[in-house]
Order: structure tokens, then C-alpha cells, then sequence
């Protein structure tokens, strides 16, 4: 019996081996109708799809990654993304399923900040505060996509103007998000941003991901590592404190690989606020470039995800306020902790805590920004 596992195993392995080096196999987008919003407009999903098979499919609406599939250690592919495959259940609104956040990701204290002397006022959407900017921010607006297959890798252009005022931010932005595909499986997430009044901007794509696949319960064992040495508690309202806490001697120690229900549910002040963990990392930076962030490995399938990131901090949620009221995809309800964000970005209320690197973007200057997912196998690390 042992003998016949083991060589359906390597009669599999050598199959994806054959397959990955087959001459000939191209990425490829493809383009198709997804549904209509509440005020008639048209929007549509984009496969982009690599080499190996692996896919990212976005929609226009909120730059929304509706399904990842990714190779399991087997060469099977799977969604390891949380999501649904009908347009209109993103109408009612999801918890940021897969979305382009903006203009400010994360949380802003009461809705309010000054900037050059003027205080402004933001749509509040989260008690007093305001969260992923606002009531309708980047996620629940239609950009327009432009698709480009090129050799090696798939991509995808969404742009976006919002304008002066909207959801309270000052200034006409101009957003420009591309996502592309490689044939290393890759999926990389490229911000540009320009401004003509200075305002605040913080964007970041909140995935939920589950590495054993969409649907397919908790993510207590998947193992996660993440390369901060503190993080930036949070009051009741999970807004930081503006301390910045050392992870050390805490179940926030994330520098060697750990799994998440480990330390969970420890009585801790801060996991309590959370709900679990809801937290944003500072990460250990040499420079300014693109660095390894955080890394997780789902055991059973070999899935192994690396986040790569040029911002100073990462937001680790684990989905804690997923209840099984939402329905997926593969028709499985989304528990509590069914999936896991790990959000790249600036600190939360950075527009009103000095200390915190600035997120204010001047007319004249360009937003950067740039995120990659690497997909591979444990063992396999892109480091
Ligand atoms: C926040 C959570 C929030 C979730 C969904 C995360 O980025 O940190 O507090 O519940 O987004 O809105």
C-alpha cells in the first residue's frame, strides 16, 4: 500500500515536472463579461494566466482579485483566495474580499486629520472612525483595465481618478494599479499615484488567502513568519497607541515560522482587542527596495507564500470577524479565521501620528508603491 502512495506521488511529480518544461506553453489573458453594478455599468473579469497554469482573475470593479489558483506540491491547482464567482454578491459589500484599498488603507482616528493647516473631515464607516477610505472607497469603483500579454508574463492596468473632495480626501488623484503575472508565479502589485493638492494615501490589496484552498476551514496551521521585530498596538478602536512595541517575549513573535493558532487565543490585552491578530507589523528594513516581508506554508498541500514588499509595515489579520454568514465560491460558508490578509502598507492613522513615516503626497511627486506574492513550494523559499 506504502509503495503504491509513494509512487503515484513521483508518477506525479515528474507528470508537473513535464509539464512546467514543455515547450511551447504559453500565459495567455482572457477577457469576459462579469456583471453590471446597481447603476447599470458594465464590468468584466480578466484570467491572466501563466505557463504553468497558474491564475489570477481581477475584475474592474475595486480591482478585486476574484480567484488565484496555485500548484499544490501534487501540481494541482486550486483557489487559495477567498472569493465569489457571481459579480453580484460583491454588491453586497464583503469584507474587502481581494480589493484594491484606497485612499487610505487601514484606519483614520474619528474620521479626521490636518494637513498644511486645514482640517479635514472623512466619511466614517467604522464607529467614529473611518476604514479603507470610507463608505465607498477604491474597492467599490469602476476603473477602467487595460490587459497585455507579453512573453513571460500576463499584466493588467487598472486606473482610477478620484476626485477632489471624494469621500473627504483633498486633491484629484490619478491611480494607477498593475498586476502581472509571471511565469516564475509571481503576481505582482505595482501602485502609482500622482495629485494636484496635497493630500494622505495609502494603498494596499486586501486578499484573504487559505493556502490549503478557498473554503477549506480555518487557517490555524498554516505557518507564518513575519521579519518584525515590533508592531503598533492598538486602543479599543484598533487604533495604535503610537507605541511601537517590541514583538520579543510576546505571542506577536512572528521571526520564526509559527502557526497562527499557536499563540491565538493566549491571554494576551492586545489579541483581545484584535479579536485576534489585527495588527500592523514595522518591518526590519535595509532599504528602500523590494524586501521580504512575511512568509506562510500550509503543510498538507506544500503551498508556500512569500510577500515581498517596498513599504515599512504590513497589516496581519486573521480574520476575525468573519462569521459563516458569507457563502464562497466553492459554496462553503467563511468562518471565523477562514482566511488570512497579510495587507503591505504605512501605519494606520499615520495622517495623525508624526512619528509614523509620512503617507502625504504633494503635488509634483509620484506615489510608489510595489508588492509581489511569490507562489511556491515549501523548501522552495524565492529568498
Ligand atoms: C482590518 C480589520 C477589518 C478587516 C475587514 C482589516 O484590514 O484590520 O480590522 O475587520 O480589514 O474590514
Amino acid at each position: 500500500m506504502r509503495k503504491q502512495i509513494v509512487f503515484t506521488t513521483a508518477a506525479l511529480l515528474l507528470l508537473a515536472a513535464c509539464k512546467s518544461t514543455e515547450s511551447g506553453v504559453k500565459g495567455s489573458v482572457t477577457k469576459q463579461e462579469f456583471g453590471k453594478t446597481a447603476s447599470g455599468e458594465a464590468v468584466d473579469l480578466y484570467v491572466l494566466k501563466n505557463k504553468n497554469g497558474v491564475e489570477a482573475a481581477i475584475t474592474n470593479y475595486g480591482g478585486i482579485i476574484v480567484w488565484l489558483k496555485t500548484a499544490d506540491k501534487m501540481g494541482r491547482l486550486a483557489n487559495v483566495a477567498l472569493g465569489f464567482d457571481k459579480f453580484d454578491r460583491y454588491l453586497t459589500p464583503p469584507p474587502y474580499f481581494g480589493a484594491i484599498i484606497g485612499r487610505y488603507g487601514n484606519r483614520i482616528a474619528k474620521g479626521k486629520f490636518t494637513l498644511d493647516g486645514k482640517e479635514y473631515s472623512l466619511a466614517t464607516n467604522d464607529g467614529a472612525n473611518t476604514l479603507h477610505g470610507g463608505k465607498q472607497g477604491f474597492d467599490k469603483r469602476v476603473w477602467t483595465a487595460v490587459p497585455n500579454s507579453a512573453s513571460g508574463s500576463q499584466s493588467l492596468v487598472l486606473k482610477y481618478t478620484s476626485k477632489d473632495g471624494e469621500e473627504g480626501y483633498p486633491g484629484t488623484l490619478d491611480v494607477t494599479v498593475t498586476y502581472t503575472l509571471s511565469d516564475d508565479d509571481d503576481l505582482s502589485i505595482d501602485y502609482r499615484a500622482k495629485t494636484d493638492k496635497a493630500t494622505v494615501l495609502n494603498l494596499t490589496n486586501h486578499t484573504y488567502f487559505n493556502l490549503a484552498g478557498e473554503g477549506q476551514g480555518d487557517i490555524l496551521a498554516h505557518k507564518v513568519a513575519i521579519n518584525a521585530s515590533r508592531f503598533t498596538p492598538v486602543d479599543a478602536g484598533l487604533i495604535p497607541t503610537g507605541e511601537l512595541k517590541k514583538v520579543e517575549g510576546t505571542p506577536f513573535d512572528f521571526h520564526n515560522p509559527t502557526a497562527i493558532g499557536e499563540r491565538i487565543n493566549n491571554d494576551d490585552e492586545q489579541l483581545k482587542l484584535g479579536k485576534g491578530y489585527d495588527h500592523n507589523y514595522v518591518l526590519d528594513r535595509k532599504g528602500a527596495g523590494l524586501e521580504p516581508a512575511a512568509s506562510v506554508t500550509e503543510e498538507s498541500t506544500g503551498r508556500l507564500l512569500e510577500v515581498w514588499t517596498t513599504e515599512p509595515a504590513v497589516q496581519f489579520y486573521t480574520g476575525n470577524f468573519l462569521d459563516g454568514t458569507l457563502v464562497g465560491a466553492s459554496n462553503r460558508a467563511y468562518t471565523k479565521r477562514s482566511g488570512f490578509c497579510l495587507e503591505t502598507q504605512h501605519y494606520p492613522d499615520s495622517p495623525n501620528q508624526p512619528a509614523f513615516p509620512t503617507t502625504v503626497l504633494k503635488p509634483g511627486e509620484e506615489y510608489k508603491s510595489t508588492t509581489v506574492w511569490k507562489f511556491r513550494l515549501a523548501g522552495n523559499s524565492a529568498r
